[in-house]
C-alpha cells in the first residue's frame, strides 16, 4: 500500500538498506560469526538493524547478506498484520500461523521428512516479483541465538517455507534458482489472477502437478 511521500526532514525507512538482486553479497557464502562475537555490541546492532529492517518493509524475515553483511545471521517474525491478506483457508492451506520473533546465528538446517509444498514466494530483495517454490513441509534448525544461547526449532508450514528461503541467503542463493521458472511473474498479478485459488489449481494453471 503506497503512502503520502515523507516529508524532506523524515529519515529514510529502515527498509532503504536492503540491497536488491545484483549485488554480490546476495550470491555469496556469508561467514560463521565468530564464537568471540555472540553478545558483542556490534552483533546485537546488526540484530536490530535487520530486525528494524524486516518490520518496515514490511517482511517476515531477512538475512544478514541483505543489509550487505555476510555474516550467517537471520531475523524472523509472522504477525496476524502481515497475514491480514489472505482468507482464512489460505492460511490454512499454507500452514501460515503467527509465531515470534527468532534470532538464528550460525543456523544449520535438517528436513525432517520428504515431504514438499509448493506456493508463490517472494524476496525483498526481488522487490515486486514472485514464483512459484517448492519447499520441505517440515525442518528442524539448529543455531545460536545474538547472546550465543543454543536454539533448536522444529517447524511445518509458512513458518518453515521462511526459514529455507532466509537460510539459502546465507549460501548466496535466491528463491528465482529455485522456482518453476514458468512461473515467474509480478506480485501484483499473483495476487490479482490466483488470490483465493486453492495450490493444486494455481499449480495446473502453469502446467505443473500438483
Ligand atoms: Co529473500
Amino acid at each position: 500500500m503506497s503512502a503520502a511521500p515523507p516529508a524532506a526532514t523524515a529519515p529514510p525507512s529502515p527498509a532503504a538498506a536492503i540491497v536488491q538482486a545484483g549485488e554480490p553479497v546476495l550470491r555469496a557464502r556469508a561467514a560463521e560469526v565468530p564464537a568471540d562475537q555472540l553478545g558483542s555490541p556490534g552483533l546485537k546492532t546488526l540484530v536490530e538493524r535487520m530486525v528494524a529492517a524486516m518490520r518496515a518493509a514490511p517482511g517476515v524475515g531477512l538475512a544478514a547478506p541483505q543489509l550487505g553483511v555476510g555474516l550467517r545471521v537471520v531475523v524472523l517474525e509472522d504477525t496476524p498484520e502481515r497475514m491480514a491478506s489472505l482468507s482464512g483457508p489460505e492460511r490454512l492451506e499454507r500452514q501460515r500461523v503467527p509465531f515470534p520473533l527468532r534470532v538464528l546465528v550460525n543456523p544449520v538446517l535438517r528436513p525432517v521428512g520428504e515431504a514438499r509444498d509448493t506456493f508463490f514466494e517472494g524476496c525483498l530483495s526481488v522487490r515486486g516479483y514472485a514464483g512459484l517454490v517448492a519447499r520441505f513441509r517440515e525442518v528442524e534448525v539448529t543455531a545460536v541465538d545474538e547472546a550465543g544461547a543454543p536454539v533448536r526449532w522444529t517447524v511445518a508450514g509458512w513458518p518453515s517455507r521462511i526459514l529455507q528461503h532466509e537460510l539459502d541467503h546465507l549460501d548466496g542463493t535466491l528463491y528465482v534458482d529455485r522456482m518453476h521458472t514458468r512461473s515467474f511473474c509480478t506480485q501484483d498479478h499473483a495476487k490479482a489472477r490466483f488470490a483465493g485459488q486453492p495450490a493444486a489449481d494455481i499449480l495446473r494453471a502453469h502446467g505443473l502437478s500438483p
